[in-house]
């Protein structure tokens, strides 16, 4: 009999970068010709927004920021080291990275022998990596094949038609898997991370993964509706196959650590606040919820509410809460991590058998 444990985390860019350029995205969306004069001016902003920013444009609350987050990966790591999984799966998004125009699935099991990436040359506005590896720096993760094949299986055995490959088309490991496994081993820049990998794409980004590339938006050329792609898969459909993947592994012979991997509400995905701070109370909602247990709360959240706060990349996560709800489990630790700066509010949970 297969055991699980749970872990909710991050895939935060942010932490690959400087402090100076950690609030990156905010500083591209202020010089964007599109924002609206009045949004430009951080007196027009909520109060905890204008503190982080202080008088040094975020540099002093990127460090705190870095130090909340990288506590959370460690605590992470060694609950993950304490299982001792056989494989770490892991739920995340591809920002047009391996998945583009010639196929887009809903969802992919990625049962690859060995994930590979070399993710310095992508970094673009967010400048060069924090610990000044050289930009052509390669990482090199073992796979899982062989629990690739049983979770496909599994799941199309129960009317989940999900896509599986055995290879990369046309970039290795997404940033969504791999800085998982990077910031729980940070101060080793993923030399000593040990546990083989089974990422499964889910396509959070859905209207916008080729219309906009799953990245920042260019507020002056806005995209009209019609242009947009397909959606993503439903909420409620990413919270079944995750209940769906728990069974199936129930029944495995390995022990497995379910990891969903991404931030919450998404600052350059909701017009709620201009594209400059996330939905910080959308995502206390959804946050109370997980801690009280209510996943039917979760399950009932319909997709429009979730892109209208910028919290497409919790598709991860509904993946994984459906998967305790099916293992009756609650977290036993938890944090949210809000700002208004950062882009993103971070989750952490840690699940146990
Ligand atoms: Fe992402």
């Amino acid at each position: 009999m297969g055991e699980i444990l749970g872990v909710g985390l991050t895939h935060y860019p942010g932490l690959v970068v400087k402090d100076e350029q950690m609030c990156g995205a905010l500083k591209k969306t202020l010089r964007d010709p599109g924002l609206p004069e009045q949004y430009r001016d951080p007196k027009s902003w909520p109060a905890q927004m204008q503190a982080e920013w202080s008088d040094d444009q975020g540099t002093a609350a990127a460090t705190q920021h870095r130090k909340d987050l990288l506590e959370q990966f460690k605590t992470a790591r060694a609950a993950i080291d304490d299982f001792k999984p056989d494989f770490v799966l892991i739920w995340g998004d591809d920002q047009y990275e391996n998945f583009q125009e010639d196929c887009v699935p809903a969802f992919c099991v990625l049962a690859y022998d060995k994930h590979e990436a070399a993710p310095f040359h992508d970094l673009g506005f967010l400048g060069n990596n924090v610990w000044d590896l050289p930009v052509d720096t390669a990482f090199s993760f073992e796979g899982h094949k062989a629990g690739g094949k049983y979770l496909a299986t599994g799941l199309l055995e129960q009317g989940f038609d999900v896509a599986y490959a055995y290879k990369p088309l046309h970039h290795g490991l997404g940033h969504a898997f791999l800085n998982a496994a990077l910031f729980m081993d940070y101060d080793n820049q993923g030399s000593k991370w040990k546990h083989p990998l089974l990422p499964v794409q889910v396509n959070d980004y859905g209207r916008r993964v080729i219309a906009q590339k799953a990245g920042l938006p260019d507020l002056a050329n806005p995209i009209p509706e019609g242009e947009l792609d397909p959606p993503s898969p439903m909420p409620w459909r990413c919270f079944d196959l995750g209940a769906a993947t728990a069974r199936a592994l129930k029944n495995s012979p390995w022990r497995v650590a379910l990891v969903a991997s991404s931030s919450w509400s998404h600052a350059f995905l909701t017009t709620k606040n201009h594209w400059i701070y996330p939905d910080v109370e959308a995502d206390r909602r959804l946050y109370d919820a997980l801690v009280a247990g209510d996943y039917q709360s979760w399950r009932n959240t319909p997709l429009d509410s979730l892109e209208e706060s910028g919290q497409q990349e919790l598709m991860n996560w509904f993946c994984l809460v459906g998967a305790m709800d099916e293992l009756g489990r609650k977290p036993d630790e938890h944090d949210l991590i809000q700002t208004y700066i950062f882009n993103s509010s971070k989750c952490f949970a840690i699940f146990r058998p």
